[in-house]
Formats: structure tokens, sequence, C-alpha cells
């Protein structure tokens, strides 16, 4: 075994896998985090011990005193060591939701018009950066394998060196890496690929994510020259090896197998059921976020009503939008126009005994989404952008009857492995999306079972730890020749191959 398999590994990342509750009667209690993240890291820890740190979900005045006792009792819970960051409202507010919610996710998700370059922003997220390079230095020992999660994060390694932390760092980008066009737009640009160099190894989701970040480094740092031709390049820089390459984070197959079956679950999924005898299920599962293209879904849906009679009483859309950066304007906005857009597909078409979209508007608990994953008949899965998409793949694995459907978005970093099986769609296209709509209505038993069964093996193949294995391997892999191009490993889906 490679030595850091051996090594204790100290995960940071902006949020913690808990959130902190604060009681009325000053006590306070925890829920778990949402979001994909939290969702494939915590087996991760799970399996090998260690230590996260991050924010607790709440501003630090409304913390308890009791923080500390709080942490461990959850530590001890859960089988890895918690260590939070404070983050005062005024972080909150200028680093979290202003910096990295309104200057890195639109523009990194390439919606430029929502970005907001407000440089009090920029201040935020180099302080507040800062705090979370004092808490590895504080937390972590020689030896540890020190992983940094996501683009809340990006300027820690640097950081942490300034800091004299002795130590070799990683990241991962959970999202996807925009072109150099779109890049080019942050004023902070260059700042933020130096930075990014500070890193030993920067791992991204999709061999397209690779390559716009390696573009970028390429246009805007030019004395930086990247070799190799496989999954992971390399380049000096300072007497030092950085290495870029591209991971496909993944879930945690037998876990979710595993719970599907559970007693609970089961009984969702009749209680789910019992109101909707007879019908197609089509299900969608999103935090309310404009990139999860809900709008175009429900669009979609609408048109396959209007342009698909046949499907009207037998086809009911189940929404689920987990309410999500409620501080953020582009999001509070969000949320008004979806309610009016599913008010008015239900106002125009519902009929006695029939409601065609069912919104929900909160957290989900496992054994609920779990539910509503085996009860659905066809997931629809319809970002505009999206890192990876771990609902898709949760949607497979529970899957276990096989006979599910899966309508992906080409744009989801999941559609490279999971094209093999899936109805792959691009989600602006909203009649296209509508016919496959229809199509996963009518299609038959044995094709469904066939593309189910692809799409679970692969995701088997390339679970959860095997992507920390690969991703720890060729953090200190000598020679890295063996890692395989992107086309042995999986192949492009259209909108990737219009890029390359
Ligand atoms: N999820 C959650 N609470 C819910 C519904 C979903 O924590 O009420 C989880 C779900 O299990 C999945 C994650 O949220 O793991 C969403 O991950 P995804 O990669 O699809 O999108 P993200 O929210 O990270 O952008
Ligand atoms: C995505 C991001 C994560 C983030 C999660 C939930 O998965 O990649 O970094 O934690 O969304 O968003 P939130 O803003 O609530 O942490």
């Amino acid at each position: 075994m490679p030595d850091n398999h051996r090594s204790r590994l100290l995960i940071v990342s902006n949020r913690l896998p808990l959130k902190v509750v604060p009681g009325t009667d000053g006590k306070a209690t925890f829920e778990p985090g949402s979001g994909g993240l939290v969702t494939a890291l915590a087996p991760v820890l799970r399996n090998r011990g260690g230590t996260w740190i991050g924010w607790p979900g709440v501003n630090a005045e409304q913390l308890p005193d009791y923080l500390p006792e709080l942490m461990e009792q959850a530590g001890a819970k859960l089988g890895y060591r918690i260590r939070p960051v404070s983050l005062t409202q005024k972080d909150v507010k200028l680093f979290y939701e202003g910096f990295s919610n309104e200057v890195l996710w639109p523009i990194f998700h390439d919606f430029p018009s929502l970005a907001k370059f407000d440089p009090a922003y920029w201040d935020a997220y180099r302080a507040v950066n800062r705090k979370y390079a004092e808490a590895v230095a504080e937390h972590s020992r020689p030896g540890d394998f020190i992983w940094i999660h996501d683009y809340q994060l990006m300027l820690v390694a640097e950081e942490c060196r300034k800091l004299g932390v002795d130590g070799r760092f990683s990241f991962f980008l959970h999202i996807p890496f925009p072109s150099l066009g779109m890049f080019l737009k942050i004023p902070w640009r260059t700042e933020i690929l130096r930075a990014l160099l500070a890193y030993d190894l920067l791992g991204v989701q999709t061999a397209w994510d690779r390559r716009n970040l390696m573009e970028c480094v390429r246009s805007l740092i030019p004395e930086v020259a990247w070799r190799g031709r496989g999954r992971v390049a390399s380049t000096s820089l300072e007497g030092r090896d950085v290495r870029i390459g591209d991971f496909p984070i993944s879930i945690d197959y037998r876990g979710f197998m595993r719970q599907a079956k559970n007693q609970p679950v089961l009984q969702m999924v009749q209680a789910i059921r019992k109101n909707l005898t007879g019908r197609t299920v089509i299900l969608g599962v999103d935090r309310l976020d404009y990139t999860k293209g809900i709008l175009y879904r429900l669009a979609a849906f609408h048109n396959a009503l209007v342009r698909y009679p046949e499907l009207r009483e037998k086809t009911t859309l189940v929404q689920a939008a987990v309410p999500s950066r409620t501080g953020v304007p582009q999001y509070k906005r969000l949320r008004a126009r979806i309610e009016r857009m599913v008010g008015r597909i239900n106002g125009q078409f519902t009929r006695p005994g029939w409601i065609p979209v069912h919104y929900i508007f909160r957290s989900l608990s496992r054994e609920e989404l779990l539910g509503y994953y085996r009860a659905a008949d066809i997931a629809l899965i319809t970002p505009l952008k999206d890192g990876m998409n771990l609902i898709a793949k949760e949607y497979c694995v529970t899957n276990v009857d096989n006979d599910g459907v899966l309508i992906l978005s080409e744009f989801a970093g999941a559609a490279s492995q999971l094209q093999i099986g899936a109805l792959l769609v691009n989600p602006f296209d909203v009649m296209g999306t509508a016919d496959a709509v229809y199509r996963a209505c009518k299609m038959p038993a044995n094709e469904r079972k066939s593309r189910m069964r692809k799409m679970r093996a692969a995701i088997r193949k390339q679970d959860v730890f095997w992507w920390v294995d690969s991703f720890l391997r060729s953090a200190i892999a000598k020679d890295l020749s063996g890692f395989p191009a992107l086309d042995e490993y999986s192949p492009l889906t259209p909108a990737e191959a219009v890029e390359t």
C-alpha cells in the first residue's frame, strides 16, 4: 500500500457533515448537512477515520458556548473527529453568500449575468480562507494527508504555506471548472490560479474540467508547461511537482443498496405509491438552485402534457426542491418563479383525482429520499450544468429491481459514466426533453432493465472508495504513465465532444 493509504486523513471543506440547530431553550442540537460533497465524503471518513474541519452551518454569534462538547459528541457518533471553524455573520454574508455563491458559483456554472463582482467579497474570501488555513495549522501534524475541498477554499494551501505548515496539499473541485472565456471575467483570476498552483494535486470531476483548468493556467501563467497526455498531467513549479487529474466522484454503492432494502424505506415506498396507483411517477430532486434546470424541466413536462395527451391523468411529476442558500437574492427569486410555474401547470391540467405536479419544498430524510427513488418509474435529472450530480447515481443504485429509467442532462458530469444507459437530453431543449419523457413512459421492460443494469454496474465499479483510492494513488505515484487516458475510461458525451 502507498504511504498515503496509511497517513491520517484531514478533510477540510466549507461545510461540515452536520449543521448545528440553535434551540429556543438555549440548547442546540445538530442535523445532517445536505449536498453532494457531504454525501460523498462522509462514508470515506467513516471508513478510514480522520478529522473533518469545516463550518457548522450557523453564524458564530448563534453558536452555543458548549460547541466543543457538542462536536465531540457528534464526532463520537460519526466515528471521526470534527473540528469546527466559526464564521461570523459578516463572513457568511461576504465570503459564503458573496464571493463563493455570487461570484464563483455563477461563473463556474456559466451564469455570468448572475455574478456580482464586489471587491469586498474578494477581501472576505481571502480572510476566511486564511481562517481555514489557521485551523489546518492547528489541527494537522506532519505526515497527514491534507485534502481541501471545493470552490469556497481555493486559497487555503497558499495560506497554509505562508503560515509555514509543513505538508503536501491536495484539492478537489466538486463543481465544473469554466472555460477560459468565462474564467477571464473574474477580476481576481490570476490570484486564484496562482493559489491553485500552491496545491500538490488538483482533482476535478471530468476531462472537460481538467482541460479548461489547464488552458486557463496556460493562458494566464504562461511560464507553466504541462507534461503528460493521460488522465493526470503535471508541471514543475518552484521545485515542486504540481499534478492535475480528473476523478469522477461517486457514492457508497453498497451503503445505498443496503439502505434501499430497509423496512422504513419500503414502508415509505408504499405510502408514496398509495395515492399514485396506476400512474407513472417521474421524479426530480435538487437543491433549489438555478443550475439544476428546474424551470426548464417544468416547461418540458408541461410540453409533454400538451403534445402527448395520453400522458394526462397517467403521469405525475414529483419535484422535491431542497431549500438552499436562501440568503442569496437569486435563490429567493428562483423559488418564487418555480412555485408560480407549478401553480400554472396544475391550474391548467388538474382533474378530479389527478394533480400533475407534486411539489415539495423542504429537506428529505434519508428514508424519504430513498423511498421516492424507489417509488419513481423515471428520474428526470436535467441540470443546465453540474459538476457530477450524485442524485443520478443514487437513483440508479437504489433501483434494485432494475426497472427505472434515467433521463439525464448531457451537461451533468455524471453523463460521462451513465450515458451507457441513460436517455441523454439537452436540458435547454424543451421539446427534446418532453420527447424523452414520452419515450421513457413507453419504454419496454427489457430495455429498461438492460439500461439500468449497465449503469448500476458502472457505478459499482467506480464507487466513492474507488474515487478516493485513485485520487490518493495519483497524489503519490512516482510514474504517471499508468493512468489511463479518458477515452479508455469513459466515452465523451455529445457536450464534451464539441469542446474537444
Ligand atoms: N440530499 C440531501 N437532502 C435532501 C435531498 C438530497 O442531503 O433533502 C442529498 C442527496 O442524497 C445527494 C445530494 O443531496 O447526495 C445532492 O448532490 P448532487 O451532487 O446531486 O448536487 P449538489 O446539491 O451537491 O449540487
Ligand atoms: C454543492 C457544492 C458543495 C456545497 C453543496 C451544498 O455540492 O459543491 O460545496 O456544500 O453544494 O451547498 P451549501 O452552500 O449549502 O454548502
